[in-house]
């Protein structure tokens, strides 16, 4: 029996272990963040997939059997490889499960205009993922799509309550709408966006609905531990939570409390 490993680049993530715990607070978990080669978002896909894998392993070594990329960028270009690729040879029992697909299978109830909008890396904007898994659900839905390169590092260096993070979103909700003014549904497509959830709604109608990770993943994991309980039954069940950083212990604890109500005590991880 082991945790449920839940990575991330580096802090965002947080933001899905959150909804996660609420919903399921009996599992053990590990959170891994990868905070000393974030961000992600505008990385390669072999560089994004690399070392999405190393963490993964690394999750995996920690006794982790299920593994939740709680991030969309790693998502978007490494899930699918390691799901076909990688893990049959690691160990076929092992399970990784992404964020994208939970997200768009949320979106049929949730558009009446069949326009939605999509805010994320651009990392995620340039693999498709998202309009590609929407299509294969409802061919139907019009995506438009604006990767917003400067929320993630304003949200990291916690200046996402200033003027300056106004400025940007701003920028980016405007030429999201301008480009489909029928858009009646926005996902955020990325793990950090929900601190930025109260700026986003200053530039949009009270009409248009904004689409948080949180509770979908958490949902989703909950009904896929239900379905698998082979799975289930590997995971330990102590409520516990370690943190794990790949950079500095203290700027993590410190950085941590931006996206959780709690404060931690994280440990170095050396990946080699
Ligand atoms: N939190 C990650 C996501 O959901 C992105 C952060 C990064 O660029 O590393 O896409």
């Amino acid at each position: 029996m082991g945790p449920i490993g839940i990575f991330d680049s580096g802090y965002g993530g947080l933001t899905i272990l959150n909804d996660i715990r609420k919903r399921l607070p009996e599992y053990d978990y590990i959170y891994l963040g990868d905070n000393a080669r974030t961000p992600y978002g505008t990385r390669s896909f072999e560089v994004v997939y690399q070392y999405t894998l190393e963490c993964v392993q690394k999750l995996f070594s920690l006794g982790c059997h299920l593994v939740v990329l709680a991030c969309n960028t790693a998502s978007a270009k490494a899930l699918r490889t390691i799901q076909q690729n990688d893990l049959p040879g690691i160990d076929s029992s092992r399970r990784v499960l992404g964020v994208i697909r939970p997200t768009v299978e949320q979106l049929d109830q949730l558009t009446v205009t069949g326009h939605v909008g999509l805010l994320a890396t651009p990392g995620t904007v340039q693999s498709d993922s998202y309009p590609i898994e929407i299509h294969k659900l409802n061919p139907e839905i019009k995506v438009s799509s604006v990767a917003c390169p400067m929320w993630v590092p304003l949200i990291e260096n916690n200046e996402h309550l200033t003027p300056g993070a106004a400025y940007f979103v701003e920028k980016n909700i405007t030429e999201l709408m301008e480009a489909d003014p029928e858009i009646d549904t926005i996902i955020l497509g990325c793990t950090h966006y929900p601190l930025l959830t109260p700026l986003i709604r200053k530039y949009i109608s009270p009409a248009v609905r904004i689409i948080e990770q949180g509770t979908i993943v958490a949902d989703s994991l909950k009904e896929y531990l239900n379905r698998h309980p082979e799975l289930e039954q590997q995971c330990s069940k102590e409520g516990s939570c370690r943190y794990l950083t790949t950079e500095s212990t203290s700027k993590f604890n410190a950085s941590a409390s931006i996206f959780l109500s709690n404060q931690v005590e994280a440990e170095h991880l050396t990946l080699f």
